[in-house]
């Protein structure tokens, strides 16, 4: 950081944005990354980018953060709510052709805890019928599905840098480009309509106004911090990989006993170590956990409400029982803490707490 001031270029599409591009796009093998000022505004320049267009369909897993539908809901699009597998709580593949119609505009995949979704059939039946596909790749950078990244399989797909993410600098994230197609429009959306990016290589003299756009470039400050997290991703991944591992190896007889599920990572995917989670018998027992975890002075939490369960979801015609994997899912999830700087102390007190948990006497107490 100190050298983005140094080189007094701490705006956007500096020295370490350049670096982080190069670093991004050989990392995941692919032709183009762009950093964005977070995940949801790569996915709105998704949106932008594929032409969303008031009354288009959008097929969205019901169970992710609300950036993944905002931002085509942003350009006018009805998200229609695709219910997950009990398994890997990915978008659930075999639902998909009863989505579809002739208003669909895009299928927006996420790979849950960085679990690659069914990306081959996914994209058999998106190819079928001519619709593009975009990975919401907030949780899985550095996960691969069949020996080949997550990330590279949309013709869009999204990063975030967000803080609570493996790699980060506070707020960011990137744009991946994998059908070359829409690089050059990408540049122009993400800096303002212009054609900025090609004043700058030398392309055209003068720089103007020649589409519409927005501002979604990082300042090089956040670049050239996330740059350092890049460059140290294989200690960052060994530290989390053993994190990982050791929940898992600690805790599998433990919730084998009670009828707690572990994440399931199917043998074709390899998972980047973003987040550990138990899935409850029931809801009252996952909120006494949180319960427990708490009075013990440690931070557990839930993932994602069911979103067609929501205030705006509702709008657009969710109902109970519409998704039903989601909705008993988000009852039941627990996220153990796990962050790259944790200590074998710290997990070791997380397992012991877990293990205090008196299960009877506490999910009583919570219904
Ligand atoms: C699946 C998913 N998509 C998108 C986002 C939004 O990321 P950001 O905060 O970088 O905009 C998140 C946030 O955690 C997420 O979990």
């Amino acid at each position: 950081m100190q050298l983005a001031i140094a080189h007094s270029h701490v705006s956007g599409d500096g020295q370490f944005t350049r670096k982080c591009h190069a670093m991004l796009e050989d990392m995941l093998g692919v032709p183009k990354v762009l950093l964005t000022t977070s995940c949801t505004h790569a996915l709105e320049l998704a949106a932008l980018l594929l032409e969303i267009q008031p009354g288009d369909e959008v097929i969205v897993p019901a169970f992710t953060f609300v950036s993944t539908l905002n931002a085509f809901v942003l350009r006018g699009a009805r998200p229609v709510f695709a219910d997950i597998r009990r398994d890997t709580l990915n978008l659930d593949e075999s639902l998909l052709a009863r989505l579809l119609t002739s208003r669909t505009k895009a299928i927006v995949v996420v790979h849950y805890a960085g679990v690659g979704c069914e990306m081959t059939p996914i994209l058999d039946l998106a190819q079928r019928h001519g619709i593009p596909v975009v990975e919401d790749n907030a949780h899985g950078l550095l996960g691969k599905y069949k020996g080949r990244n997550l990330g590279s399989f949309g013709c869009l797909a999204s990063q975030s840098f967000h803080e609570t993410k493996n790699f980060h600098c506070g707020e960011g994230g990137a744009l991946v480009i994998n059908d070359p197609r829409y690089i050059q429009r990408a540049e122009i959306l993400r800096e303002k309509g212009t054609n900025r990016s090609r004043f700058f290589r030398g392309e055209v003299d003068k720089y103007t106004w020649v589409d519409v756009g927005s501002s979604y470039l990082p300042s090089d400050l956040l670049a050239a911090f996330l740059c350092a997290q890049l460059e140290a991703r294989e200690k960052i991944q060994s530290r989390r990989a053993r994190i990982w591992d050791s929940y898992r190896a600690q805790l599998c007889g433990w919730a084998e006993a009670r009828g707690v599920a572990l994440p399931t990572v199917p043998a074709h995917c390899e998972q980047p170590a973003h987040l550990f989670y138990l899935l409850l018998p029931t809801e009252a027992d996952r909120d006494a956990l949180i319960a427990h975890f708490r009075r013990l002075d440690i931070l557990a939490v839930f993932h994602y409400q069911p979103l067609h369960l929501s205030e705006m979801g509702r709008k657009f015609g969710g109902s109970e029982g519409q998704c039903p994997v989601t909705e008993s899912v988000s009852g039941r999830l627990l996220r153990l803490p796990l962050y790259t700087g944790m200590t074998e102390a710290e997990q070791a007190a997380v397992v012991t707490g877990l293990m205090g948990f008196d299960w009877k006497r506490e999910s009583v107490h919570a219904q």
